[in-house]
């Protein structure tokens, strides 16, 4: 479960065609466990009906209608609505509504519940390319952001119109993340960085042939969203992944173990977790040719001459050994066979703090599957086997385990709003 759980997000929904898309978003919000309350303009009812939205919240759609219907202790819905509110979202947000907050104007439920909460707002433009151009969306744009509203979008691509330009609003994926990342503004590591590494590398042997591994980069990237639902900043050193990198994390895309490398020492200063989840190539051909190396010319046989990579979270922790940054090491262990020892001694030769060990010869762990089986072993001797998990499941209780960590270094005060749950 993400920080969606038991959230109260209200999704603005405004009359552009791109709405038949907040009906994937409200039932993703949904999926997640938040409380989603849809609130419809008048525009929006004429693509859209509230039933479809009640279908896929449960609760009620709210509309234009509702607004003069006080509850049954007299509050008006958009004061009630306003103040339960942990996010709101309007997605899309039309020209004309974006002028309208601009403004301050609230002439319908909608506007009126934004003008009436103080949650954090954030807006998924969708219109014709020309709209949002005009001088005048983007000043009222301007001014929203000014104001500290978080715009996502929009995209470049196929309009309702037939056009191709930007205009498209932001995919439900895309949004959900944002939503993520705003709530994760208030968790418990706001203030703190967290750098992590994940992915392949890929070690050249010519212009066109390579050295590298299966991993999809998705424990790293779960691992990223994660941190960043916990409000920190969140630094993703990747090397090539198949899949999308989270909003609102800083990614440096990188190919060799050398350059994954320089680009974790840029970062490590200010750093206050270090997470390698990052499947490094080993050994790297000695010399890279500069041209293709021709079959004919490299005859029936070729032996290929290698050396090692550098330990990129070995140098890390080291570093901290020697008293520097960062306050937490983690790493990962894949192995094929003497799980835990292989891995305690992993967890001591590089100095770390906690080891995350999976057998990839299991098929629902490991290498480019969605869930993963591990043993968790802390630098205390502590070793816990984890049921088999949704790697996004898996990186929300290793953030939870470190930040109980940072706690009880001291480095992370006991108050701080804690809006990571784990299950
Ligand atoms: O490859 P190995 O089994 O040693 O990987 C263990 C941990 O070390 C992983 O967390 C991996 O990301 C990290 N590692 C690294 N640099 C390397 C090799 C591994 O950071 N060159």
């Amino acid at each position: 479960m993400t920080n969606l759980r038991g959230k109260r997000v209200i999704l603005g929904v405004t009359g552009g065609i791109a709405c038949y898309k907040s009906a994937d978003l409200a039932s993703k919000l949904a999926q997640q466990g938040a409380q989603v309350d849809v609130i419809l303009t008048s525009a929006a009812e004429q693509f859209i009906t509230p039933t479809c939205f009640s279908a896929v919240t449960g609760r009620q759609t709210w509309t234009d209608r509702d607004m003069y219907a006080p509850d049954v202790t007299g509050a008006f819905p958009h004061i009630a609505l306003a103040r339960a509110a942990d996010v709101v979202i309007i997605a899309p947000i039309t020209a004309n509504t974006l002028a309208k907050l601009a403004n301050g104007l609230a002439d319908n439920l909608l506007t009126t519940t934004v003008l009436a909460t103080r949650a954090p707002l954030i807006l998924a433009p969708a219109m014709e390319t020309h709209m949002w151009e005009h001088p005048a969306t983007q000043a009222n744009v301007q001014t929203l952001r000014a104001r500290g509203a978080h715009v996502v979008g929009p995209e470049l691509g196929h309009l309702a119109s037939g056009a191709t330009g930007i205009g498209r609003m932001a995919e439900p994926t895309t949004l959900l993340e944002a939503i993520r990342y705003v709530l994760g503004q208030n968790g418990p590591l706001r203030g703190y960085k967290v750098l992590i590494t994940a992915g392949a590398t890929r070690e050249p042997i010519d212009p066109v042939r390579f050295i590298t591994n299966p991993s999809s980069g998705k424990m790293g990237v779960a691992l990223a969203a994660a941190a960043r639902d916990a409000g920190a900043t969140t630094v993703l050193v990747h090397g090539p992944i198949n899949v999308p990198v989270p909003y609102g994390v800083r990614t440096v895309p990188v190919t060799t173990a050398q350059e994954m490398l320089d680009a974790v020492l840029a970062e490590v200063e200010d750093t206050d977790v270090f997470i390698a989840a990052a499947a490094v190539a080993d050994f790297r051909p000695t010399r890279q040719a500069a041209q293709k190396l021709k079959k004919d010319v490299v005859g029936p046989t070729w032996t290929l001459t290698l050396e090692r990579t550098p330990d990129i979270l070995g140098t890390v922790g080291h570093l901290r050994q020697e008293g520097h940054r960062p306050y937490v090491v983690v790493g990962f262990a894949a192995e094929t066979q003497n799980l835990i020892a292989a891995a305690q001694e992993k967890l001591t030769r590089k100095g770390l703090d906690l080891i995350v060990a999976n057998d990839i010869t299991a098929p629902d762990a490991g290498f480019a599957v969605d869930t993963n089986r591990v043993t968790v072993i802390e630098r205390e001797g502590t070793i816990t086997p984890w049921p088999t998990l949704p790697k996004d499941v898996v990186a929300e209780r290793l953030m939870v385990q470190i930040i109980d960590r940072l706690r009880k270094m001291g480095i992370l005060k006991a108050e701080s709003d804690d809006t990571l749950t784990s299950e």
